[in-house]
């Protein structure tokens, strides 16, 4: 297996030029920087496409003061995020989503991060989101209903129901409380993760107090999530003692121990906001990403009718269902190797390394990009053909791990995975049972890569029965 790069040789000025502990990575000249820059701002995927294709598994980017290191291969995925994470902070696009996340479990970092997972880790073991399989079933079949309602009719956009329903569970799970009852808190986690963004491609220049509509949508969002915050622990607070074991119980009790109140109230928010924020988005954008692939493969959705009827009857899911799903199972991950929702992990190096054969001074900021990553010619034959049967166990147990990496890898790994799983497992296979969507001619799906893998303009599709 090489990790030295595809096409590291074949460019002119791409060749490695040997540096301390490791080499330089190839890349592009300098001068192209204003093209990259251009290509940052307009079309994020298509620049690490090109990037990868182009000089291979490591590439150093410069543009302006920013030099990037986009490292490609599975091993330098293993050496970035598990062997060596102590070395590496979060990066762009996250350091500014900082300001609307706060210090939550996505963006700390140190002892206050290790202090925060452990307290919420538990609330995402295993056996707690067994006896959530209920809660989550329930809430599917509330998508189902809604769907149902629109068979025969015009489309209905299925992204904006799916995101309807991760929130929907979130709030049962994990707060105890009906986010729908807030308004929508979908559109606010648009605005953040927006300006995460801009200020990402604008790699910080742009100044945040300019009232841009931009900014200012983004200060009205941030303000609002607050809001919901806010009311979420005082109405949590009125129902008297608080003794539950979900996360909000879980965060009103432990930030009670801090000295200063205002502290104890602004870590609250950041966790709370993060977690809805990460946990909503992410599962999402796995649906919505499935639904739009399998609509263009009737075989695909046979099966996942037959496999659906066969293991569920006409009854909801339950935990002990999930190994039973195997195929849909399949789908759903090779869904996110297509279109992994985190398309995108972002480090900054605290001191030099060497990750692979390559030096990467210290202060680089570090990418490492699933969205290419699943797509590895090496790894993955024929990579842009949507196939469930790669997720077969043969195939599973013939790619090293770090191949394929959706939920990212090492410490900073997803917390809410298995919830995430069991949604997206669930609401598959419910809606493959009864119904098929279709998408609408004419509208063309176009991922749009914002902290997550979003779709421009939602994803609009026909209903009809199953069969
Ligand atoms: C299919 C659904 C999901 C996908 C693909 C996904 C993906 C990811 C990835 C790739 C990371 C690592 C980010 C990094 O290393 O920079 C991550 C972290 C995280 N995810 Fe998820 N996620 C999903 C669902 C969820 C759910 C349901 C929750 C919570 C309810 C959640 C909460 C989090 C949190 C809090 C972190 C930060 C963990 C830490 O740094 O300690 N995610 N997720």
């Amino acid at each position: 297996m090489s990790s030295t790069g595809r096409g590291a040789s074949a460019v002119p000025g791409g060749r490695a030029s040997p540096g301390r502990g490791g080499m330089a990575p190839p890349g592009p000249p300098r001068r192209a920087a204003m093209g990259l820059f251009l290509k940052l701002v307009r079309d994020r995927l298509a620049l690490m496409t090109s990037a990868a294709e182009l000089y291979g598994d490591a590439v150093r980017i410069s543009l302006g003061p920013k030099t990037l290191y986009f490292f490609n291969h599975p091993d330098h995925a293993k050496h970035v995020l598990a062997d060596n994470s102590a070395n590496y902070h979060k990066g762009i696009g996250l350091v500014q989503a900082r300001r609307a996340l706060g210090d939550g479990l996505l963006t700390s970092e140190g002892e206050l991060w290790r202090k925060q997972r452990r307290m919420i880790q538990p609330v995402f073991q295993n056996r707690r989101i067994a006896q959530q399989a209920d809660a989550v079933a329930e809430e599917a079949a509330g998508l189902v209903d809604r769907l149902r309602a629109h068979r025969g009719g015009g489309p209905v956009d299925v992204l904006g129901e799916v995101t309807a329903m991760t929130l929907g569970v979130l709030g049962r799970t994990l707060l105890d409380a009906d986010l729908g009852a807030f308004g929508s808190v979908a559109h606010s986690f648009e605005a953040v993760q927006d300006q995460a963004m801009f200020e990402m491609v604008t790699l910080g220049a742009v100044p945040t107090w300019l009232p841009l509509p931009k900014q200012l949508r983004f200060r009205r969002a941030r303000e609002q999530l607050q809001r919901v915050v806010d009311r979420l622990v005082a109405e949590r607070a009125a129902r008297g003692p608080v003794e539950g074991d979900d996360v909000l119980s879980r965060l009103i009790v432990s930030t009670r121990e801090e000295a200063d109140p205002r502290v104890g109230g602004r870590r609250m928010r950041d966790e709370l906001i993060t977690l809805m924020l990460a946990g909503h988005e992410t599962t999402a954008s796995t649906l919505g990403w499935t639904f739009h692939l399998v609509d263009g493969s009737p075989e695909v959705w046979d099966r996942l009718h037959a496999e659906a009827v066969e293991v569920l009857g006409d009854r909801l899911p339950r935990h002990e269902d999930l190994h039973r799903l195997r195929y849909t199972t399949m789908v759903v991950e090779e869904a996110m190797r297509l279109y992994p929702p985190v398309w995108i992990l972002t480090r900054s190096a605290q001191g030099a390394d060497q990750v692979g054969l390559y030096h990467v001074p210290r202060g680089s900021d570090v990418l490492i990009c699933p969205y290419t990553l699943h797509r590895h010619p090496e790894f993955w034959k024929d990579p842009e053909r949507f196939d469930p049967e790669r997720f077969a166990p043969e195939g599973t147990a013939s790619r090293p791990r770090y191949a394929y990496i959706p939920f990212g890898a090492g410490p900073r790994f997803c917390v809410g995975n298995s919830l995430g799983m069991m949604e997206a497992v669930f609401v598959v296979a419910m809606v493959a049972r009864e119904l098929r969507l279709t998408g609408v001619p004419g509208h063309r799906v176009v991922a749009e890569p914002m902290l997550s893998l979003r779709m421009r303009g939602g994803l609009p599709m026909t209903v009809r029965p199953a069969g």
